[in-house]
């Protein structure tokens, strides 16, 4: 039986990911066994199903990397069910809507105006460092309500918790200091970011918004960061479809689309653990047993209809922050478009590395040229 995360050296899907196939079982690194989905259809049934649980207590809850007792010990929306997850996910989605989305546009394209104009006399750069990352980590700051500082912390923590490298015992004590971050940032919370207003709501139980707040920042930096490094490294890659989206900019949301289905980041998959038989179109799943979606490949399964994707998942638990995802990714490739003409890589594309060993792929860096005015 092969062994999963497959390994995965670079940008590449690894080849036993490379074509959707019926649902098949696959050796766990952390062991145990767990059914890897890679078609569509089976991936929509899987997690639209109430009997697919995203809680890591459950018997047979697959764990991807180190780290599973970490995974189960934080209470958030992402890993619990109804009514709990119902609960939290009903005191959040009002920050989340399309519309709270249109509104943070400005702002984020300030941010990233202002993150470009020092870059452009340069005429060269880590469009990840420089970039990217900053970009996603102060609009998740602005976001929560937290100090602009802060971002430092937390993107060191979420690299700890992200990555499959971390040792067990550094994962719980980087888990243990976020959560110590956002009990401070509740206690502390004044103005009107997001933790302060839903402190003052008052109605949702602390410990499962800490948690949801954890996710929050986990969940909405390094996705964002390395979904905007692709989109920038497909630019750089192909002059004529920057030139394109500059001359009809109402293009560039089709592009993030079509750039989410082809670098899909979160690239080892969705996991889930079945609660009581779920009947997929190629197999049906016994209760007990592990669930893996794995993105990437749905993504790229032929009979997906053209311009859709899971890449922020589907059913009950499907992003929460996508609108505001879309919002930012698209922020960063008009920032780019407008103020670096004649953007390409400043490497050969062989040379960049990914990071491959985290729950989050992307170009780990992006070092970029570009026209200087
Ligand atoms: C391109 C960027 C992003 C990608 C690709 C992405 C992807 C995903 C995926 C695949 C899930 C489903 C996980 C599952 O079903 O187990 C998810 C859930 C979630 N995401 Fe995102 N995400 C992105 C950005 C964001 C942002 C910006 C935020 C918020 C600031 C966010 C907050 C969340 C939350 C709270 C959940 C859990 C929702 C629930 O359990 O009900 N995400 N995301």
């Amino acid at each position: 039986m092969e062994t999963y995360p497959f390994p995965r050296p670079g940008r590449d899907l690894p080849d036993a990911l490379a074509s959707a196939e019926g649902a098949r079982p696959v050796a766990l690194r952390s062991g145990g066994v767990a059914w890897l989905l890679t078609a569509r259809g089976d991936a929509r049934a899987a997690l639209a199903s109430a009997h697919a649980s995203a809680d890591p207590r459950r018997d047979g809850y697959p764990f991807l990397a180190p780290g599973g007792r970490v995974l189960r010990a934080r209470r958030s929306l992402l890993r619990v069910d109804d009514p709990e997850h119902a609960q939290l996910r009903r005191a959040l989605a009002p920050a989340f809507t399309p519309s709270a989305a249109a509104a943070a546009r400005a702002a984020v394209a300030r941010r990233l105006r202002a993150l470009v104009a020092p870059l452009a006399p340069a005429g060269a750069g880590d469009l990840v460092a420089d970039l990217a990352s900053p970009a996603a980590a102060g609009a998740l700051c602005d976001l929560l309500g937290f100090p602009a500082a802060d971002q430092v912390l937390f993107t060191r923590l979420t690299h700890l918790l992200g990555s499959h490298a971390t040792p067990e015992p550094v994962k719980a004590d980087a888990e243990a200091a976020l959560a110590d971050y956002v009990r401070a940032a509740m206690r502390a919370s004044a103005g009107n970011g997001l933790v302060a207003r839903l402190v003052r709501r008052g109605d949702v139980d602390p410990a499962g918004l800490a948690g949801s707040v954890q996710t929050l920042i986990t969940a909405g930096f390094e996705t964002v960061a390395a979904q905007t490094a692709w989109a920038l490294l497909e630019l750089c890659e192909d002059p004529a479809l920057a030139d394109r989206l500059r001359r009809d900019r109402t293009q560039i949301p089709v592009f993030v689309e079509t750039s989410l289905a082809a670098n899909t980041v979160i690239h080892h998959g969705i996991t889930r653990a079945a609660t009581a038989a779920i009947a997929l179109p190629s197999a049906t799943l016994a209760p007990g047993e592990g669930i893996i979606v794995a993105l990437p490949a749905v993504n790229r399964d032929p009979a997906a209809p053209a311009g859709r994707h899971l890449a922020f998942g589907y059913g009950a638990h499907q992003c929460l922050g996508r609108h505001l995802a879309r919002v930012q990714v698209a922020a960063g490739v008009e920032a780019v478009l407008a103020s670096l003409p004649g953007l390409r890589l400043a490497e050969e594309a062989t040379a960049l590395t990914y990071t491959t060993g985290e729950g989050v792929i992307g170009p780990a860096a992006l070092p970029a040229a570009w026209d200087r005015p």
